[in-house]
């Protein structure tokens, strides 16, 4: 059967986000160190991104490394990094001939600076794409940016610029790195576990979530193309009874 074709491009999420999940245990199934799944993840990012820019997704948020991800050893660390700068160097071209922009969220300053050197270079190379853009989350973590935002308000309001009880739900999302994003209605998470690991907590309220059966690494267009179906088969209520949505 022909998954694709049994997508409604009339309800296409705009936005997909991805918890990519899985790949140490994957490694470990097939006998090999954890880095190794890292290493073999990166088909999984290019099958993901051409197969959400062919449908005509218009974002499509990667979670690569959280803040959290910093307490595991130092070797899968250095060797996660130094994945990031060799997949950035060899990806540019593709991204070009695929026509897709890449934005980051996250602390990236506090990246390694050749990480860091990096990412804005592509970023900055891409930045007139136009037919997805496909965003990075690196040494992200949802309180961290909902803090930061917190931080930026709170000095807005003491220096007299904005008054406190006068605070916007907009004036707390522009302050978030999302800023200018609109929120992922789907979100999917491969490995099997069900949570969400301080990822995007504001942007998703309302998302449906997609746990996958599978590592990482295994992630085929397929996958995204049948995560898209049953999102699709979904009623999105937003607090709404059944009734009140038929037209
Ligand atoms: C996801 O796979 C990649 C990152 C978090 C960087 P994991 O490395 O978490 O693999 P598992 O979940 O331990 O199998
Ligand atoms: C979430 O995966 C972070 C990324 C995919 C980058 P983790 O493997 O770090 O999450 P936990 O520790 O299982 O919650
Ligand atoms: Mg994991």
């Amino acid at each position: 059967m022909d998954l694709k074709s049994h997508i409604d491009q009339s309800k296409l999420p705009q936005h997909i986000a991805i918890i990519m999940d899985g790949n140490g245990r994957w490694a470990k199934a097939h006998g090999h160190p954890r880095v190794f799944g890292h290493r073999n993840g990166v088909k999984s990012v290019r099958e993901a991104s051409e197969a959400a820019a062919e449908i005509g997704v218009k974002y499509l948020t990667l979670y690569a490394f959280s803040t959290e991800n910093w307490g595991r050893p130092k070797f899968e660390v250095n060797a996660l990094m130094t994945l990031l700068v060799k997949t950035l160097r060899n990806e540019i071209k593709t991204l070009m001939k695929n026509n897709i922009r890449l934005q980051a969220i996250g602390d990236i300053e506090n990246l390694p600076g050749d990480c860091h050197k990096h990412l804005l270079e592509a970023i900055d190379k891409t930045k007139d794409n136009t037919r997805m853009t496909l965003v990075l989350a690196l040494n992200y973590s949802a309180k961290w940016e909902i803090m930061r935002a917190v931080r930026h308000l709170a000095k807005a309001a003491k220096d007299g610029k904005i008054e406190p009880s006068q605070i916007q739900e907009d004036d707390f999302v522009n302050a978030l790195s999302t800023q200018g994003i609109p929120d992922p209605e789907l979100l999917i998470r491969t490995s099997g576990e069900s949570r969400i690991s301080n990822f995007l907590l504001w942007q998703i309220a309302y998302a449906e979530l997609s746990f996958l059966d599978i590592f990482w690494p295994d992630f085929r267009k397929e996958h995204l193309y049948q995560a898209i179906i049953d999102f699709q088969n979904r009623e999105r209520r937003f607090g709404k009874t059944s009734e009140q949505l038929q037209p």
